[in-house]
């Protein structure tokens, strides 16, 4: 049994131990459940459109004792404590580059955890510095939507899971209009810019369709998965996309940045696909320009 192995498994246990903290404060029926309003309160971190809820802070603190105690001595850190440090997430993480570190997110999806839309998760990393690529890798990631129980789980060259089977891309399709695809826009709306909202007008004509589901971590498991054939997005965050990105390597399918360089997780911008659609993807980005605003 690997190292990576076991350690992977303990991290789907530590993500399984603090789905019913998260469901706590889930309802499917939010317009009559009384009790929930009183629970769920929910305040605006970088913009009005960015939440945090009292359930995102007690999950990142329940996560936290969690890896203290299964993995000692080793860094992990949580979004709501790197927001809260207002420091610039790449940095936090170059801060880490000589030993390496785990790094989750409590709840990706917040909106939708904060109206009942059932489609949240929790996400978790671990990153080592990879020296001749000269950028952070994921060796471990998992990402479990405590509604659905749906666990997506990898680490480096040991396959992408759902649960105990293995997962793979959707290699069949290479029409673009037989595909359908993902995207999201960045919480604070003003960094998704025009291009984004041309980008998911442009593919919606071109191919089956392209949804829109609020959580990036669930949306790179999709892919992962077969479900969807490819996803993108700009202005994310490196816990947001980690285990996602190991997710879809490990299934078979291409991850790089929108432009086409390699991935970097703390440049917030990636396109995640199969390998039939990737240049195709690519070529809509182009003509529809990339960046970020
Ligand atoms: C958000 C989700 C969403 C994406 C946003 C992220 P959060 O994460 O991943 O899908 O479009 O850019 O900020 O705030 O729910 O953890
Ligand atoms: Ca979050």
């Amino acid at each position: 049994m690997s190292d990576l192995y076991s350690r992977r498994k303990t991290l789907e246990k530590i993500l399984q131990a603090v789905a019913p903290i998260m469901l706590e404060g889930f309802t499917l029926t939010p317009g009559i459940d009384v009790n929930r309003k009183s629970l769920l309160s929910t305040e605006s971190k970088s913009g009005p459109k960015d939440l945090v809820t009292l359930f995102d802070k007690k999950v990142e603190a329940a996560l936290l004792e969690h890896f203290a105690r299964e993995f000692p001595g080793e860094v992990a850190l949580g979004e709501e404590t790197i927001s809260a440090s207002k420091k610039h997430p790449e940095s936090v993480l170059f801060e880490h580059k000589s030993h390496g570190l785990w790094i989750f997110d409590p709840i990706d999806g917040t909106t939708n955890y904060a109206k009942a839309y059932p489609f949240f998760c929790v996400t978790a990393a671990y990153l080592a510095w990879n020296t001749q690529e000269n950028l952070f890798e994921p060796l471990i990631g998992a990402t479990l939507n405590p509604v659905s129980g749906e666990l997506f789980a990898a680490h480096k060259g040991g396959g992408a899971w759902l649960g105990n089977t293995q997962i793979r891309i959707n290699p069949d399709v290479s029409d673009p209009q037989k595909a359908l695809f993902i995207t999201g826009f960045a919480s604070e709306r003003s960094q998704s810019g025009n291009k984004s909202f041309e980008l998911f007008k442009n593919i919606t004509k071109e191919s089956l369709g392209v949804r829109r589901d609020g959580s990036a971590a669930l949306d790179l498991a999709y892919v992962a998965a077969g479900r969807v054939e490819g996803y993108w997005e700009w202005g994310l965050a490196p816990w947001d996309i980690a285990s996602g990105a190991l997710l879809v390597k490990e299934a078979g399918g291409v991850i790089s940045r929108l432009n086409g360089d390699t991935l970097q997780l703390g440049q917030g911008d990636i396109l995640a696909s199969t390998p039939r659609l990737h240049k195709w993807l690519l070529s809509r980005i182009e003509v529809t320009g990339n960046e970020s605003a």
